[in-house]
């Protein structure tokens, strides 16, 4: 059966997009159904059936959530929903030149509100660091290893 992945971006410029656009194409016929949302246009009820995501961010300001992300990240902050049926990769993106201290501080805080509110990661998140690898790139041949661990982990709670 396919497995349906919900893509939500948080994004100030577009690349994040990019990034969740590269993944669909890279992913393409790999038995996924793939809906990629921007956080812009979601609210809390985009988790309401559970699910997989894939949480895709980059950060500005200093250490802050893209701006029309931030309403999202915010209802999540204060209604406090139960997301424990949901399970989540994480992409970041960031710079670490520039932002050394706040270096994809927004995926960070998304990693964090989720697991407070009972929310599953699967496996290790993707901090990319655009100084040194091209998002797009690194970002879909990470996802390669993350549908495996995806499958497996669907596999042994189902
Ligand atoms: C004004 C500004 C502030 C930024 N602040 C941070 C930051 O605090 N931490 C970080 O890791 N990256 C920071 N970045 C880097 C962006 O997250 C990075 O360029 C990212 O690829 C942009 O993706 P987007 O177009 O999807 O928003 C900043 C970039 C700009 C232009």
């Amino acid at each position: 059966m396919d497995l349906e992945l919900n893509i939500l971006v948080g994004t100030q410029t577009g690349v994040a997009q990019l990034v969740a656009q590269e993944i669909e194409l890279r992913l393409d016929g790999e038995g996924l159904r793939i809906k990629t949302r921007l956080m812009d246009d979601i609210d809390a009820t985009v988790f309401k059936n559970g699910g997989v995501f894939l949480i895709c961010t980059s950060t500005y300001g200093q250490g802050d959530v893209p701006d029309g992300a931030r309403p999202f990240y915010d209802e999540l902050l204060n209604s406090r929903p139960n997301l424990s049926n949901v399970r989540y990769g994480l992409i970041g993106l960031g710079d670490k030149g520039t932002h050394a201290a706040t270096f994809c501080f927004a995926a960070k805080k998304f990693d964090k509100i989720l697991g407070e509110l009972g929310a599953v990661r699967i496996g290790e998140p993707l901090f990319n660091d655009s100084n040194t690898e091209l998002p797009e790139n690194e970002a879909a041949q990470w996802m390669e290893g993350w549908i495996v661990l995806c499958r497996t982990e669907l596999a042994q709670t189902t």
